[in-house]
């Protein structure tokens, strides 16, 4: 797992926090932002984007990786996961694959709700989804 110190993760994490707050979710009023640190440093964000047409609706997670790979970066060394609820956000099985894609198995994925941000869970992205497709 690459080494993140405990300010670096909390920096994460509220920038996850500050993108869920933009999240457009009339339908399900469920605030969701994530946050990726790209190998260079810096920080791409997301939030969901949902649509009338329910199906069309894109995850904060996805989102996030697709603003960096716009940017042409596809290298990352951690993600935080912020959402509304009580419960740990886990992401979804589309988000794990997609995070697959561009991130080793090693990748940290730190999980908060966005009501208790200072407390999070640490998993890796191979906990989260073991044995994944590759082509
Ligand atoms: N959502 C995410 O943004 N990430 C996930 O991993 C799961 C679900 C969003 C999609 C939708 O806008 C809302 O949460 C409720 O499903």
């Amino acid at each position: 797992m690459t080494a993140q110190n405990a300010t670096t993760i909390q920096e994460l994490i509220t920038h996850a926090a500050a993108v869920a707050a933009r999240a457009h979710c009339p339908y399900s009023h469920f605030h969701v932002g994530a946050a990726l640190r790209a190998t260079d440093g810096r920080i791409f964000t997301g939030c969901n984007v949902e649509n009338a047409s329910y199906g069309l609706t894109i995850c904060a997670e996805r989102n996030a990786v697709f603003q960096a790979v716009a940017q042409n970066i596809k290298s990352f060394t951690a993600i935080a996961i912020v959402a509304d609820g009580k419960a740990i956000p886990y992401p979804c099985g589309a988000c794990r694959q997609v995070l697959v894609e561009f991130c080793p198995p090693t990748l940290p994925v730190y999980i908060a709700s966005r009501e208790q941000p200072t407390t999070y869970q640490t998993l890796t992205l191979g906990e989260l989804l073991p044995h994944t497709f590759q082509l």
